[in-house]
């Protein structure tokens, strides 16, 4: 780290789809706007080993991890200043994981909420899912972070991760960061095109970088009730609606509140207005993931920069953990 920074702040994007509004406003702008604050270094990954836990195809891997790399910087992530890598080139942190999954009680394991949702949602219960929390421990304290922003799903890993790292702590001496969780209360819910939340696994999502056919259809593909373009209609039940105010301007918002509550208006209007809103307000954005999409050699590029600082903290830390511990 550098003198005039104090503190690192990481978080990861699990690269199981294409990153989707949902990821967008809830996890990678706000994680932009933390990263340029000058006291604090960031780092961001795309953690690509927990997306073996359910994506076994290879090609799906690189082209959604791509994806997700592509959407950091078309956001501007600032990739030099802070470190910008993906979790599975720095292998390191498996290691890690072995020797935390040896300070990690089952019980423990065993309690998670998320494990649990997975093990009644997904046909594919494997162990990799039960000790995904450890590999996020290690990804956590690894690196000597001190702040992870992660949404309201995360927050047990976090104290699971604290946890480790006491019980480590209390063996070895401060050998790790207690990471603190940053949990945005007013983190954007964004609700997917179902009305459940937005979710690579419910297929509900919109996928801001997709080409204009494909968000057209995601979004005509948004459910509405069934009232008639004369009849007026409730904003606080409108789906298109939810999703228009977390991208459109105060105004807009109003605008369209009220063109709904006067009728007239069709909820297919409210989905043009909403598409247009993407289109042109991230024009900008969706033209450069389409750069760094055709171009993966620029996407390697700023991977690697950040890869090789990650493993060399990696390294260090490491060290002191297998001498440690007697290796
Ligand atoms: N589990 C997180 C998610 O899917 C991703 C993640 C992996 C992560 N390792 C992390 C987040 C470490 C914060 C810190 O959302």
């Amino acid at each position: 780290m550098s003198e005039s920074k104090t503190k690192r702040v990481l978080t990861g994007i699990t690269s199981s789809g294409k990153p989707h509004i949902g990821n967008i406003l809830g996890a990678i702008l706000p994680a932009i706007e933390l990263s340029k604050d000058d006291s604090a270094e960031s780092l961001f990954f795309i953690s690509d080993l927990h997306s073996m836990t359910t994506i076994k195809d290879g090609k799906a891997r690189v082209e959604y991890r791509n994806a997700i790399a592509a959407t950091w910087l078309a956001f501007g992530f600032d990739y030099e200043s802070n470190l910008f890598y993906r979790q599975s080139k720095v292998p390191q942190v498996t290691e890690l994981t072995w020797y935390l999954n040896c300070f990690t009680p089952f019980p423990m394991l065993n309690n998670a909420h998320a494990f649990k949702s997975k093990a009644d949602n997904l046909s594919d219960v494997n162990a990799g899912l039960f000790t995904y929390p450890v590999l996020m421990a290690a990804d956590i304290l690894l690196y000597d972070a001190h702040v992870v922003p992660v949404g309201k799903d995360q927050k047990q890993h976090l104290e699971m991760t604290r946890d480790i790292a006491k019980s480590f702590n209390h063996q070895y001496g401060e050998v790790f960061v207690v990471p603190e969780a940053s949990i945005s209360e007013n983190v954007m819910q964004v609700p997917g095109t179902d009305g459940r939340k937005m979710s690579k696994s419910y297929n509900n999502y919109i996928d801001m970088m997709a080409s204009k056919k494909q968000l057209r259809k995601q979004v005509m593909g948004i459910v509405t009730d069934a009232k008639t373009l004369e009849e007026p209609k409730d904003p606080d039940n409108c789906l298109v609606y939810d999703l228009y105010k977390l991208l459109a301007t105060e105004e807009e918002t109003k605008a369209m509140h009220d063109n709904l509550l006067a009728g007239g208006y069709g909820y297919g209007h409210a989905k043009n207005e909403l598409l247009d809103k993407i289109l042109t307000g991230f024009a900008k954005e969706r033209e450069l993931f389409n750069h760094y999409m055709d171009n993966i050699d620029l996407l390697e590029k700023a991977l690697n920069i950040g890869e090789e600082k990650a493993r060399d903290i990696a390294n260090a830390k490491l060290k002191k953990v297998r001498s440690l511990l007697g290796y």
